[in-house]
């Protein structure tokens, strides 16, 4: 791949081998990584946990015994590697999630397997109310979903509304857009399977969301559970005297090394994301120029995150930039890197103009364990001998790694409105389910309710 400061244009990698004398943009770099589909992380064996049958958590007696009998339900993956001990990965316990087989095999647990069917019942209810307030009798029910995983959400939101509003569910059609192969052959093997009777009603396009061309332009509900957090980002460091950002690169030699640099030629969808943020709430260069006291603690929220980086670059002293700097001349009087998702933007102007009545329901992780460093850094995490090893850059051989971005949310929220002109909200995991889901029927014995207190690191972002 011949790609000097590509821009987004250039359709993916599609050569078998990875590319080798070229320069690339890190959002290229890292969206190759991921998705390349001969050797990017989704097209190699992915494999998500789904339990055999939804618990009974009336017969449990408390989150341990929910705990115990889900690593029970581990079981079955025994085979997937050749190691027995029993791990997990929810992305926010730095556990180990799979069964060994070599670095880049991952077995993920999602919100939407680990509670089913409640989680997907919860779904189904907030789409139930919102299509009857707003496009019943009509318009008929639509529902878009990228990245559905093992189709399990769509099963559970499928047979919620069948059994509920039968009415309602013979004009109901859902869509599912997926990248991976693998993964979409598993949603039609459930779609297929006895227990379900919707494959009349449910489409599995194999592609992905980025590669989406046809405007859908009836009233549709549009799903992303746990994707936003695998698009790619840049990243960006500033010049520490006039603020000038550059744009990080990646340079890959003729043996495979990487080298990263920085360049002020921002890519297209770069300088759009550092432009529409200042004209934001979130402003970053506006803000700096305020009462820098003020200003840090008023803006929490966007200024600092959780993650190793607190706070945002630009907002670290020049004396100490300069003294970082001359301790390491090769940070070239740069920042500390920023990392901005800018394949997020891409997908919201998909959504704005392919998808113009679509109403978005979307939920992924807030903050993330064990970040590289930087500004809205990613985990970047392999499995060897049946154990997470983190690494501390994105760098790393394409397609062996998952690389997980943290979604702003509330800058996120800032940011849809700015691109698609209609207002979202947003909740935590627990307070969005403690809204639409069966808190009865989830809840053990003595009180504990582990669906609303997993997750505590994810969000809800809905329109
Ligand atoms: C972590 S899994 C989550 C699966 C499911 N939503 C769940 O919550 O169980 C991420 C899913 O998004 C899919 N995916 C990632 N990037 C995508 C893209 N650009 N277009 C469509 N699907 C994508 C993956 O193949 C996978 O199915």
């Amino acid at each position: 791949m011949k790609r000097a400061f590509a821009s987004d244009s250039i359709p993916l990698n599609v050569n078998a081998q990875r590319p080798k004398n070229v320069k690339m943009t890190t959002g290229d770099f890292i969206e190759d990584s991921l998705y390349n589909p001969s050797y990017g992380y989704f097209s190699k064996e992915v494999e998500i946990y789904h339990p055999a049958k939804p618990l009974d958590y009336s017969d449990l007696k408390d989150q341990d015994e929910f705990m115990t009998s889900w690593l029970k339900s581990y079981e079955k993956y025994d085979n997937f590697g050749n190691n027995n001990n029993n791990n997990n990965n929810n992305k926010d316990n730095k556990n180990d999630s799979k069964k060994d087989g070599g670095p880049g095999l991952q077995l993920w647990h999602t919100p939407s397997e680990l509670f089913q069917p409640y989680y997907g019942e919860a779904l189904a209810r907030y789409l139930l109310v919102n299509y009857m307030l707003n496009q019943y009798p009509y318009k008929d029910l639509i529902i878009y979903e990228a990245g559905a995983g093992n189709g399990t959400l769509m099963l559970n939101i499928m047979d919620y509304i069948k059994r509920n509003q039968p009415d309602v569910y013979e004009r109901t059609r859902y869509k599912i857009i997926e990248i991976s192969s693998k993964l979409a052959t598993s949603q039609r093997a459930q779609l297929d399977s006895k227990i379900s009777q919707h494959s009349d009603k449910v489409e599995i396009i194999n592609k992905s969301i980025f590669e989406w061309e046809e405007v859908v332009p009836e009233p549709c509900f549009f799903i992303a559970l746990e994707v936003f957090d695998n698009f790619a980002h840049d990243v960006v460091r500033y010049d520490i005297d006039s603020g000038r950002p550059y744009q990080g690169y990646v340079a890959i030699s003729e043996h495979g090394d990487f080298q990263e640099f920085y360049n002020p030629e921002l890519d297209e969808w770069t300088s759009a994301f550092l432009g529409l943020r200042e004209q934001g709430k979130f402003s970053v260069f506006r803000d700096k120029e305020k009462s820098f006291l003020g200003k840090q603690f008023k803006n929490q929220g966007i200024f600092f995150n959780r993650n190793s980086q607190r706070r945002h670059p630009i907002y670290e002293s020049k004396m100490i930039n300069h003294l970082k700097n001359i301790l390491n001349p090769l940070r070239s009087n740069l920042s500390a890197p920023e990392y901005i998702p800018t394949r997020l933007l891409k997908f919201f102007h998909i959504l704005k103009y392919k998808f113009p009545e679509h109403q978005l329901l979307a939920s992924d992780f807030s903050s993330l364990p064990e970040v590289i460093q930087g500004y809205n850094a990613p985990t970047v995490q392999t499995f060897l001998n049946n154990r997470v090893v983190n690494v501390s850059t994105y760098m790393v051989l394409q397609g062996y790694f998952d690389i997980i971005f943290p979604t702003d949310f509330k800058f996120t929220s800032d940011l849809y409105r700015q691109v698609i002109g209609k207002v979202s909200k947003t909740a935590t995991h627990t307070a969005f389910l403690e809204q639409w889901a069966d808190i009865e029927a989830t809840t053990t014995r003595n009180g504990d309710n582990p669906m609303l207190d997993f997750y505590k690191n994810a969000a809800f972002l809905y329109s």
